[in-house]
């Protein structure tokens, strides 16, 4: 059921903090426990566990209060974020989004990345993300994200299986053959 209910619970999310948009300060023991798995400056290198710096501000408040209240993320954020206070994710959520977003280096499969240039054109995948990938509002960046967590993301849409994940993007995805996912996850990755 929450699977389905994805876009109604990011809507519950963003009500819910816009009653509270104050700050609080962030514990420093919060920000190391993030940095073990996240990296110190929000870019991640650990293969399955995504880069945080540069999301968008929305974005990162609704998922980190939907994993707080035990519809997303793993098992480890859930706890971890347990009976954290609305302006602690806000400060959370404003301190990740202003860090820079540092793709690693990694080779260019130029075949790969064309033909994931031109899918992603053709199927407006800009029209939501920004034409850069940069992400917007409720829309994450998908501009230098790891390579290998686009494509599980992708995968977990097609299938229905992604978390409290927003229907809107298994409506996206519609249509396109899940061969299409590799390139796509390919270009995504080393863009800039
Ligand atoms: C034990 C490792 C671990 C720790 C510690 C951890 N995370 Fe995560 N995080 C992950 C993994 C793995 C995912 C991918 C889960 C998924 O597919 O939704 C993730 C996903 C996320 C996402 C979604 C990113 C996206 O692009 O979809 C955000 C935001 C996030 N974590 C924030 C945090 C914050 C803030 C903290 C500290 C309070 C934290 N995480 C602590 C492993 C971790
Ligand atoms: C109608 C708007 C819309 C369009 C068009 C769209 N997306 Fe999304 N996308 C979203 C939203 C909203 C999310 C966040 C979903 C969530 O929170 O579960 C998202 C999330 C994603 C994610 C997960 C990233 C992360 O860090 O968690 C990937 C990957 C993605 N989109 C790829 C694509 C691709 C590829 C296309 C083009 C085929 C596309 N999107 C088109 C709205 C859109």
């Amino acid at each position: 059921m929450l699977l389905r209910a994805g876009g109604r619970w990011a809507l519950l999310a963003a009500l819910f903090i816009s009653v509270a948009h104050a700050q609080a300060p962030l514990p420093p023991a919060r920000l190391k426990a993030c940095a073990a798995c996240h990296g110190e400056d929000g870019n991640s290198a650990i293969a399955g566990t995504p880069s945080i710096a540069g999301q968008p501000r929305i974005f990162l408040e609704n998922y980190l209060v939907m994993t707080r209240e035990g519809v997303r993320g793993s098992e480890v954020m859930q706890a971890m974020l347990k009976g954290v206070r609305d302006t602690e994710i806000v400060a959370l959520s404003k301190h990740y989004s202003e860090l820079k977003a540092r793709p690693p280096a990694a080779t260019v499969d130029r075949n790969l990345f064309e033909r994931g240039r031109g899918i992603a054109a053709r199927s407006r995948c800009g029209s939501c993300h920004l034409p850069n990938y940069s992400g917007r509002e409720q829309m994450p960046r998908l501009a230098g994200q790891r390579e290998e967590f686009l494509l599980e993301v992708m995968l977990q849409y097609r299938h229905n299986r992604r978390k409290g994940g927003d229907t809107m993007m298994s409506a996206a995805l519609y249509g396109i053959p899940e061969e299409d996912f590799k390139a796509l996850a390919h270009y995504f990755s080393r863009l800039k």
